[in-house]
């Protein structure tokens, strides 16, 4: 099977979505975010705060490399993957990439807790709603480079799958 690759902004749903997807389809999860942080031994806010996010993002792009190299995946990707555009080439190249899209009051409600995106807090400036709506038009072109996408606002985790599933 080629990797089916989810793509999108943070709080779509693509780690609760992958997971549920690769059970179906009896494929290897991997979370990317899960994974740089156990094999760097700190949480991705410690890792933006300690050693900024240029060094996240080299952690991102060798892991990328290593998982475009394999197959019979579901990765979900963290949302700043697509930055690069040479992850998005290698990952176009190992499979299928799907994204997921929701509205702001979703991705609002989904990421309010101030800690967990580091990107958002330090966006923020009092201000959450207009941080999350900036970031989403910058990054509006590049989550087009998708093969498929889906908009998760109103679906449960579980109507998300059966979709992707449709889709492949
Ligand atoms: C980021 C999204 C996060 C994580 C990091 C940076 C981003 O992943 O990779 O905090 O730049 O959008 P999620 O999309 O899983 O929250």
């Amino acid at each position: 099977m080629r990797n089916v690759v989810l793509i999108g902004f943070m709080g779509t749903g693509k780690t609760s979505t992958g997971k549920m997807l690769a059970a179906k389809l009896g494929a290897a999860f991997i979370d990317m975010d899960q994974k740089i942080e156990e094999e760097a031994g700190m949480s991705i806010p410690d890792m933006f705060a300690r050693k900024g996010e240029a060094y996240f993002r080299e952690q991102e792009r060798a892991l990328v490399k290593r998982l475009a190299a394999r197959r019979n995946a579901v990765i979900s990707t963290g949302g700043g993957t697509v930055k690069n555009p040479d992850n998005v080439a290698d990952f176009k190249k190992s499979g299928v990439i799907v994204c997921l899209s929701a509205s702001v009051d979703a991705v609002l409600a989904r990421t309010n807790r101030r800690g967990t995106r580091p990107v958002l807090d330090s966006a923020d400036q009092g201000d959450r709603r207009k941080a999350v709506e900036q970031l989403m038009a910058e990054r509006r072109e590049l989550y087009k480079q998708a093969d498929f996408t889906i908009d998760t606002s109103e679906l449960s985790p579980l109507q998300v799958v059966e979709n992707i599933v449709r889709f492949l």
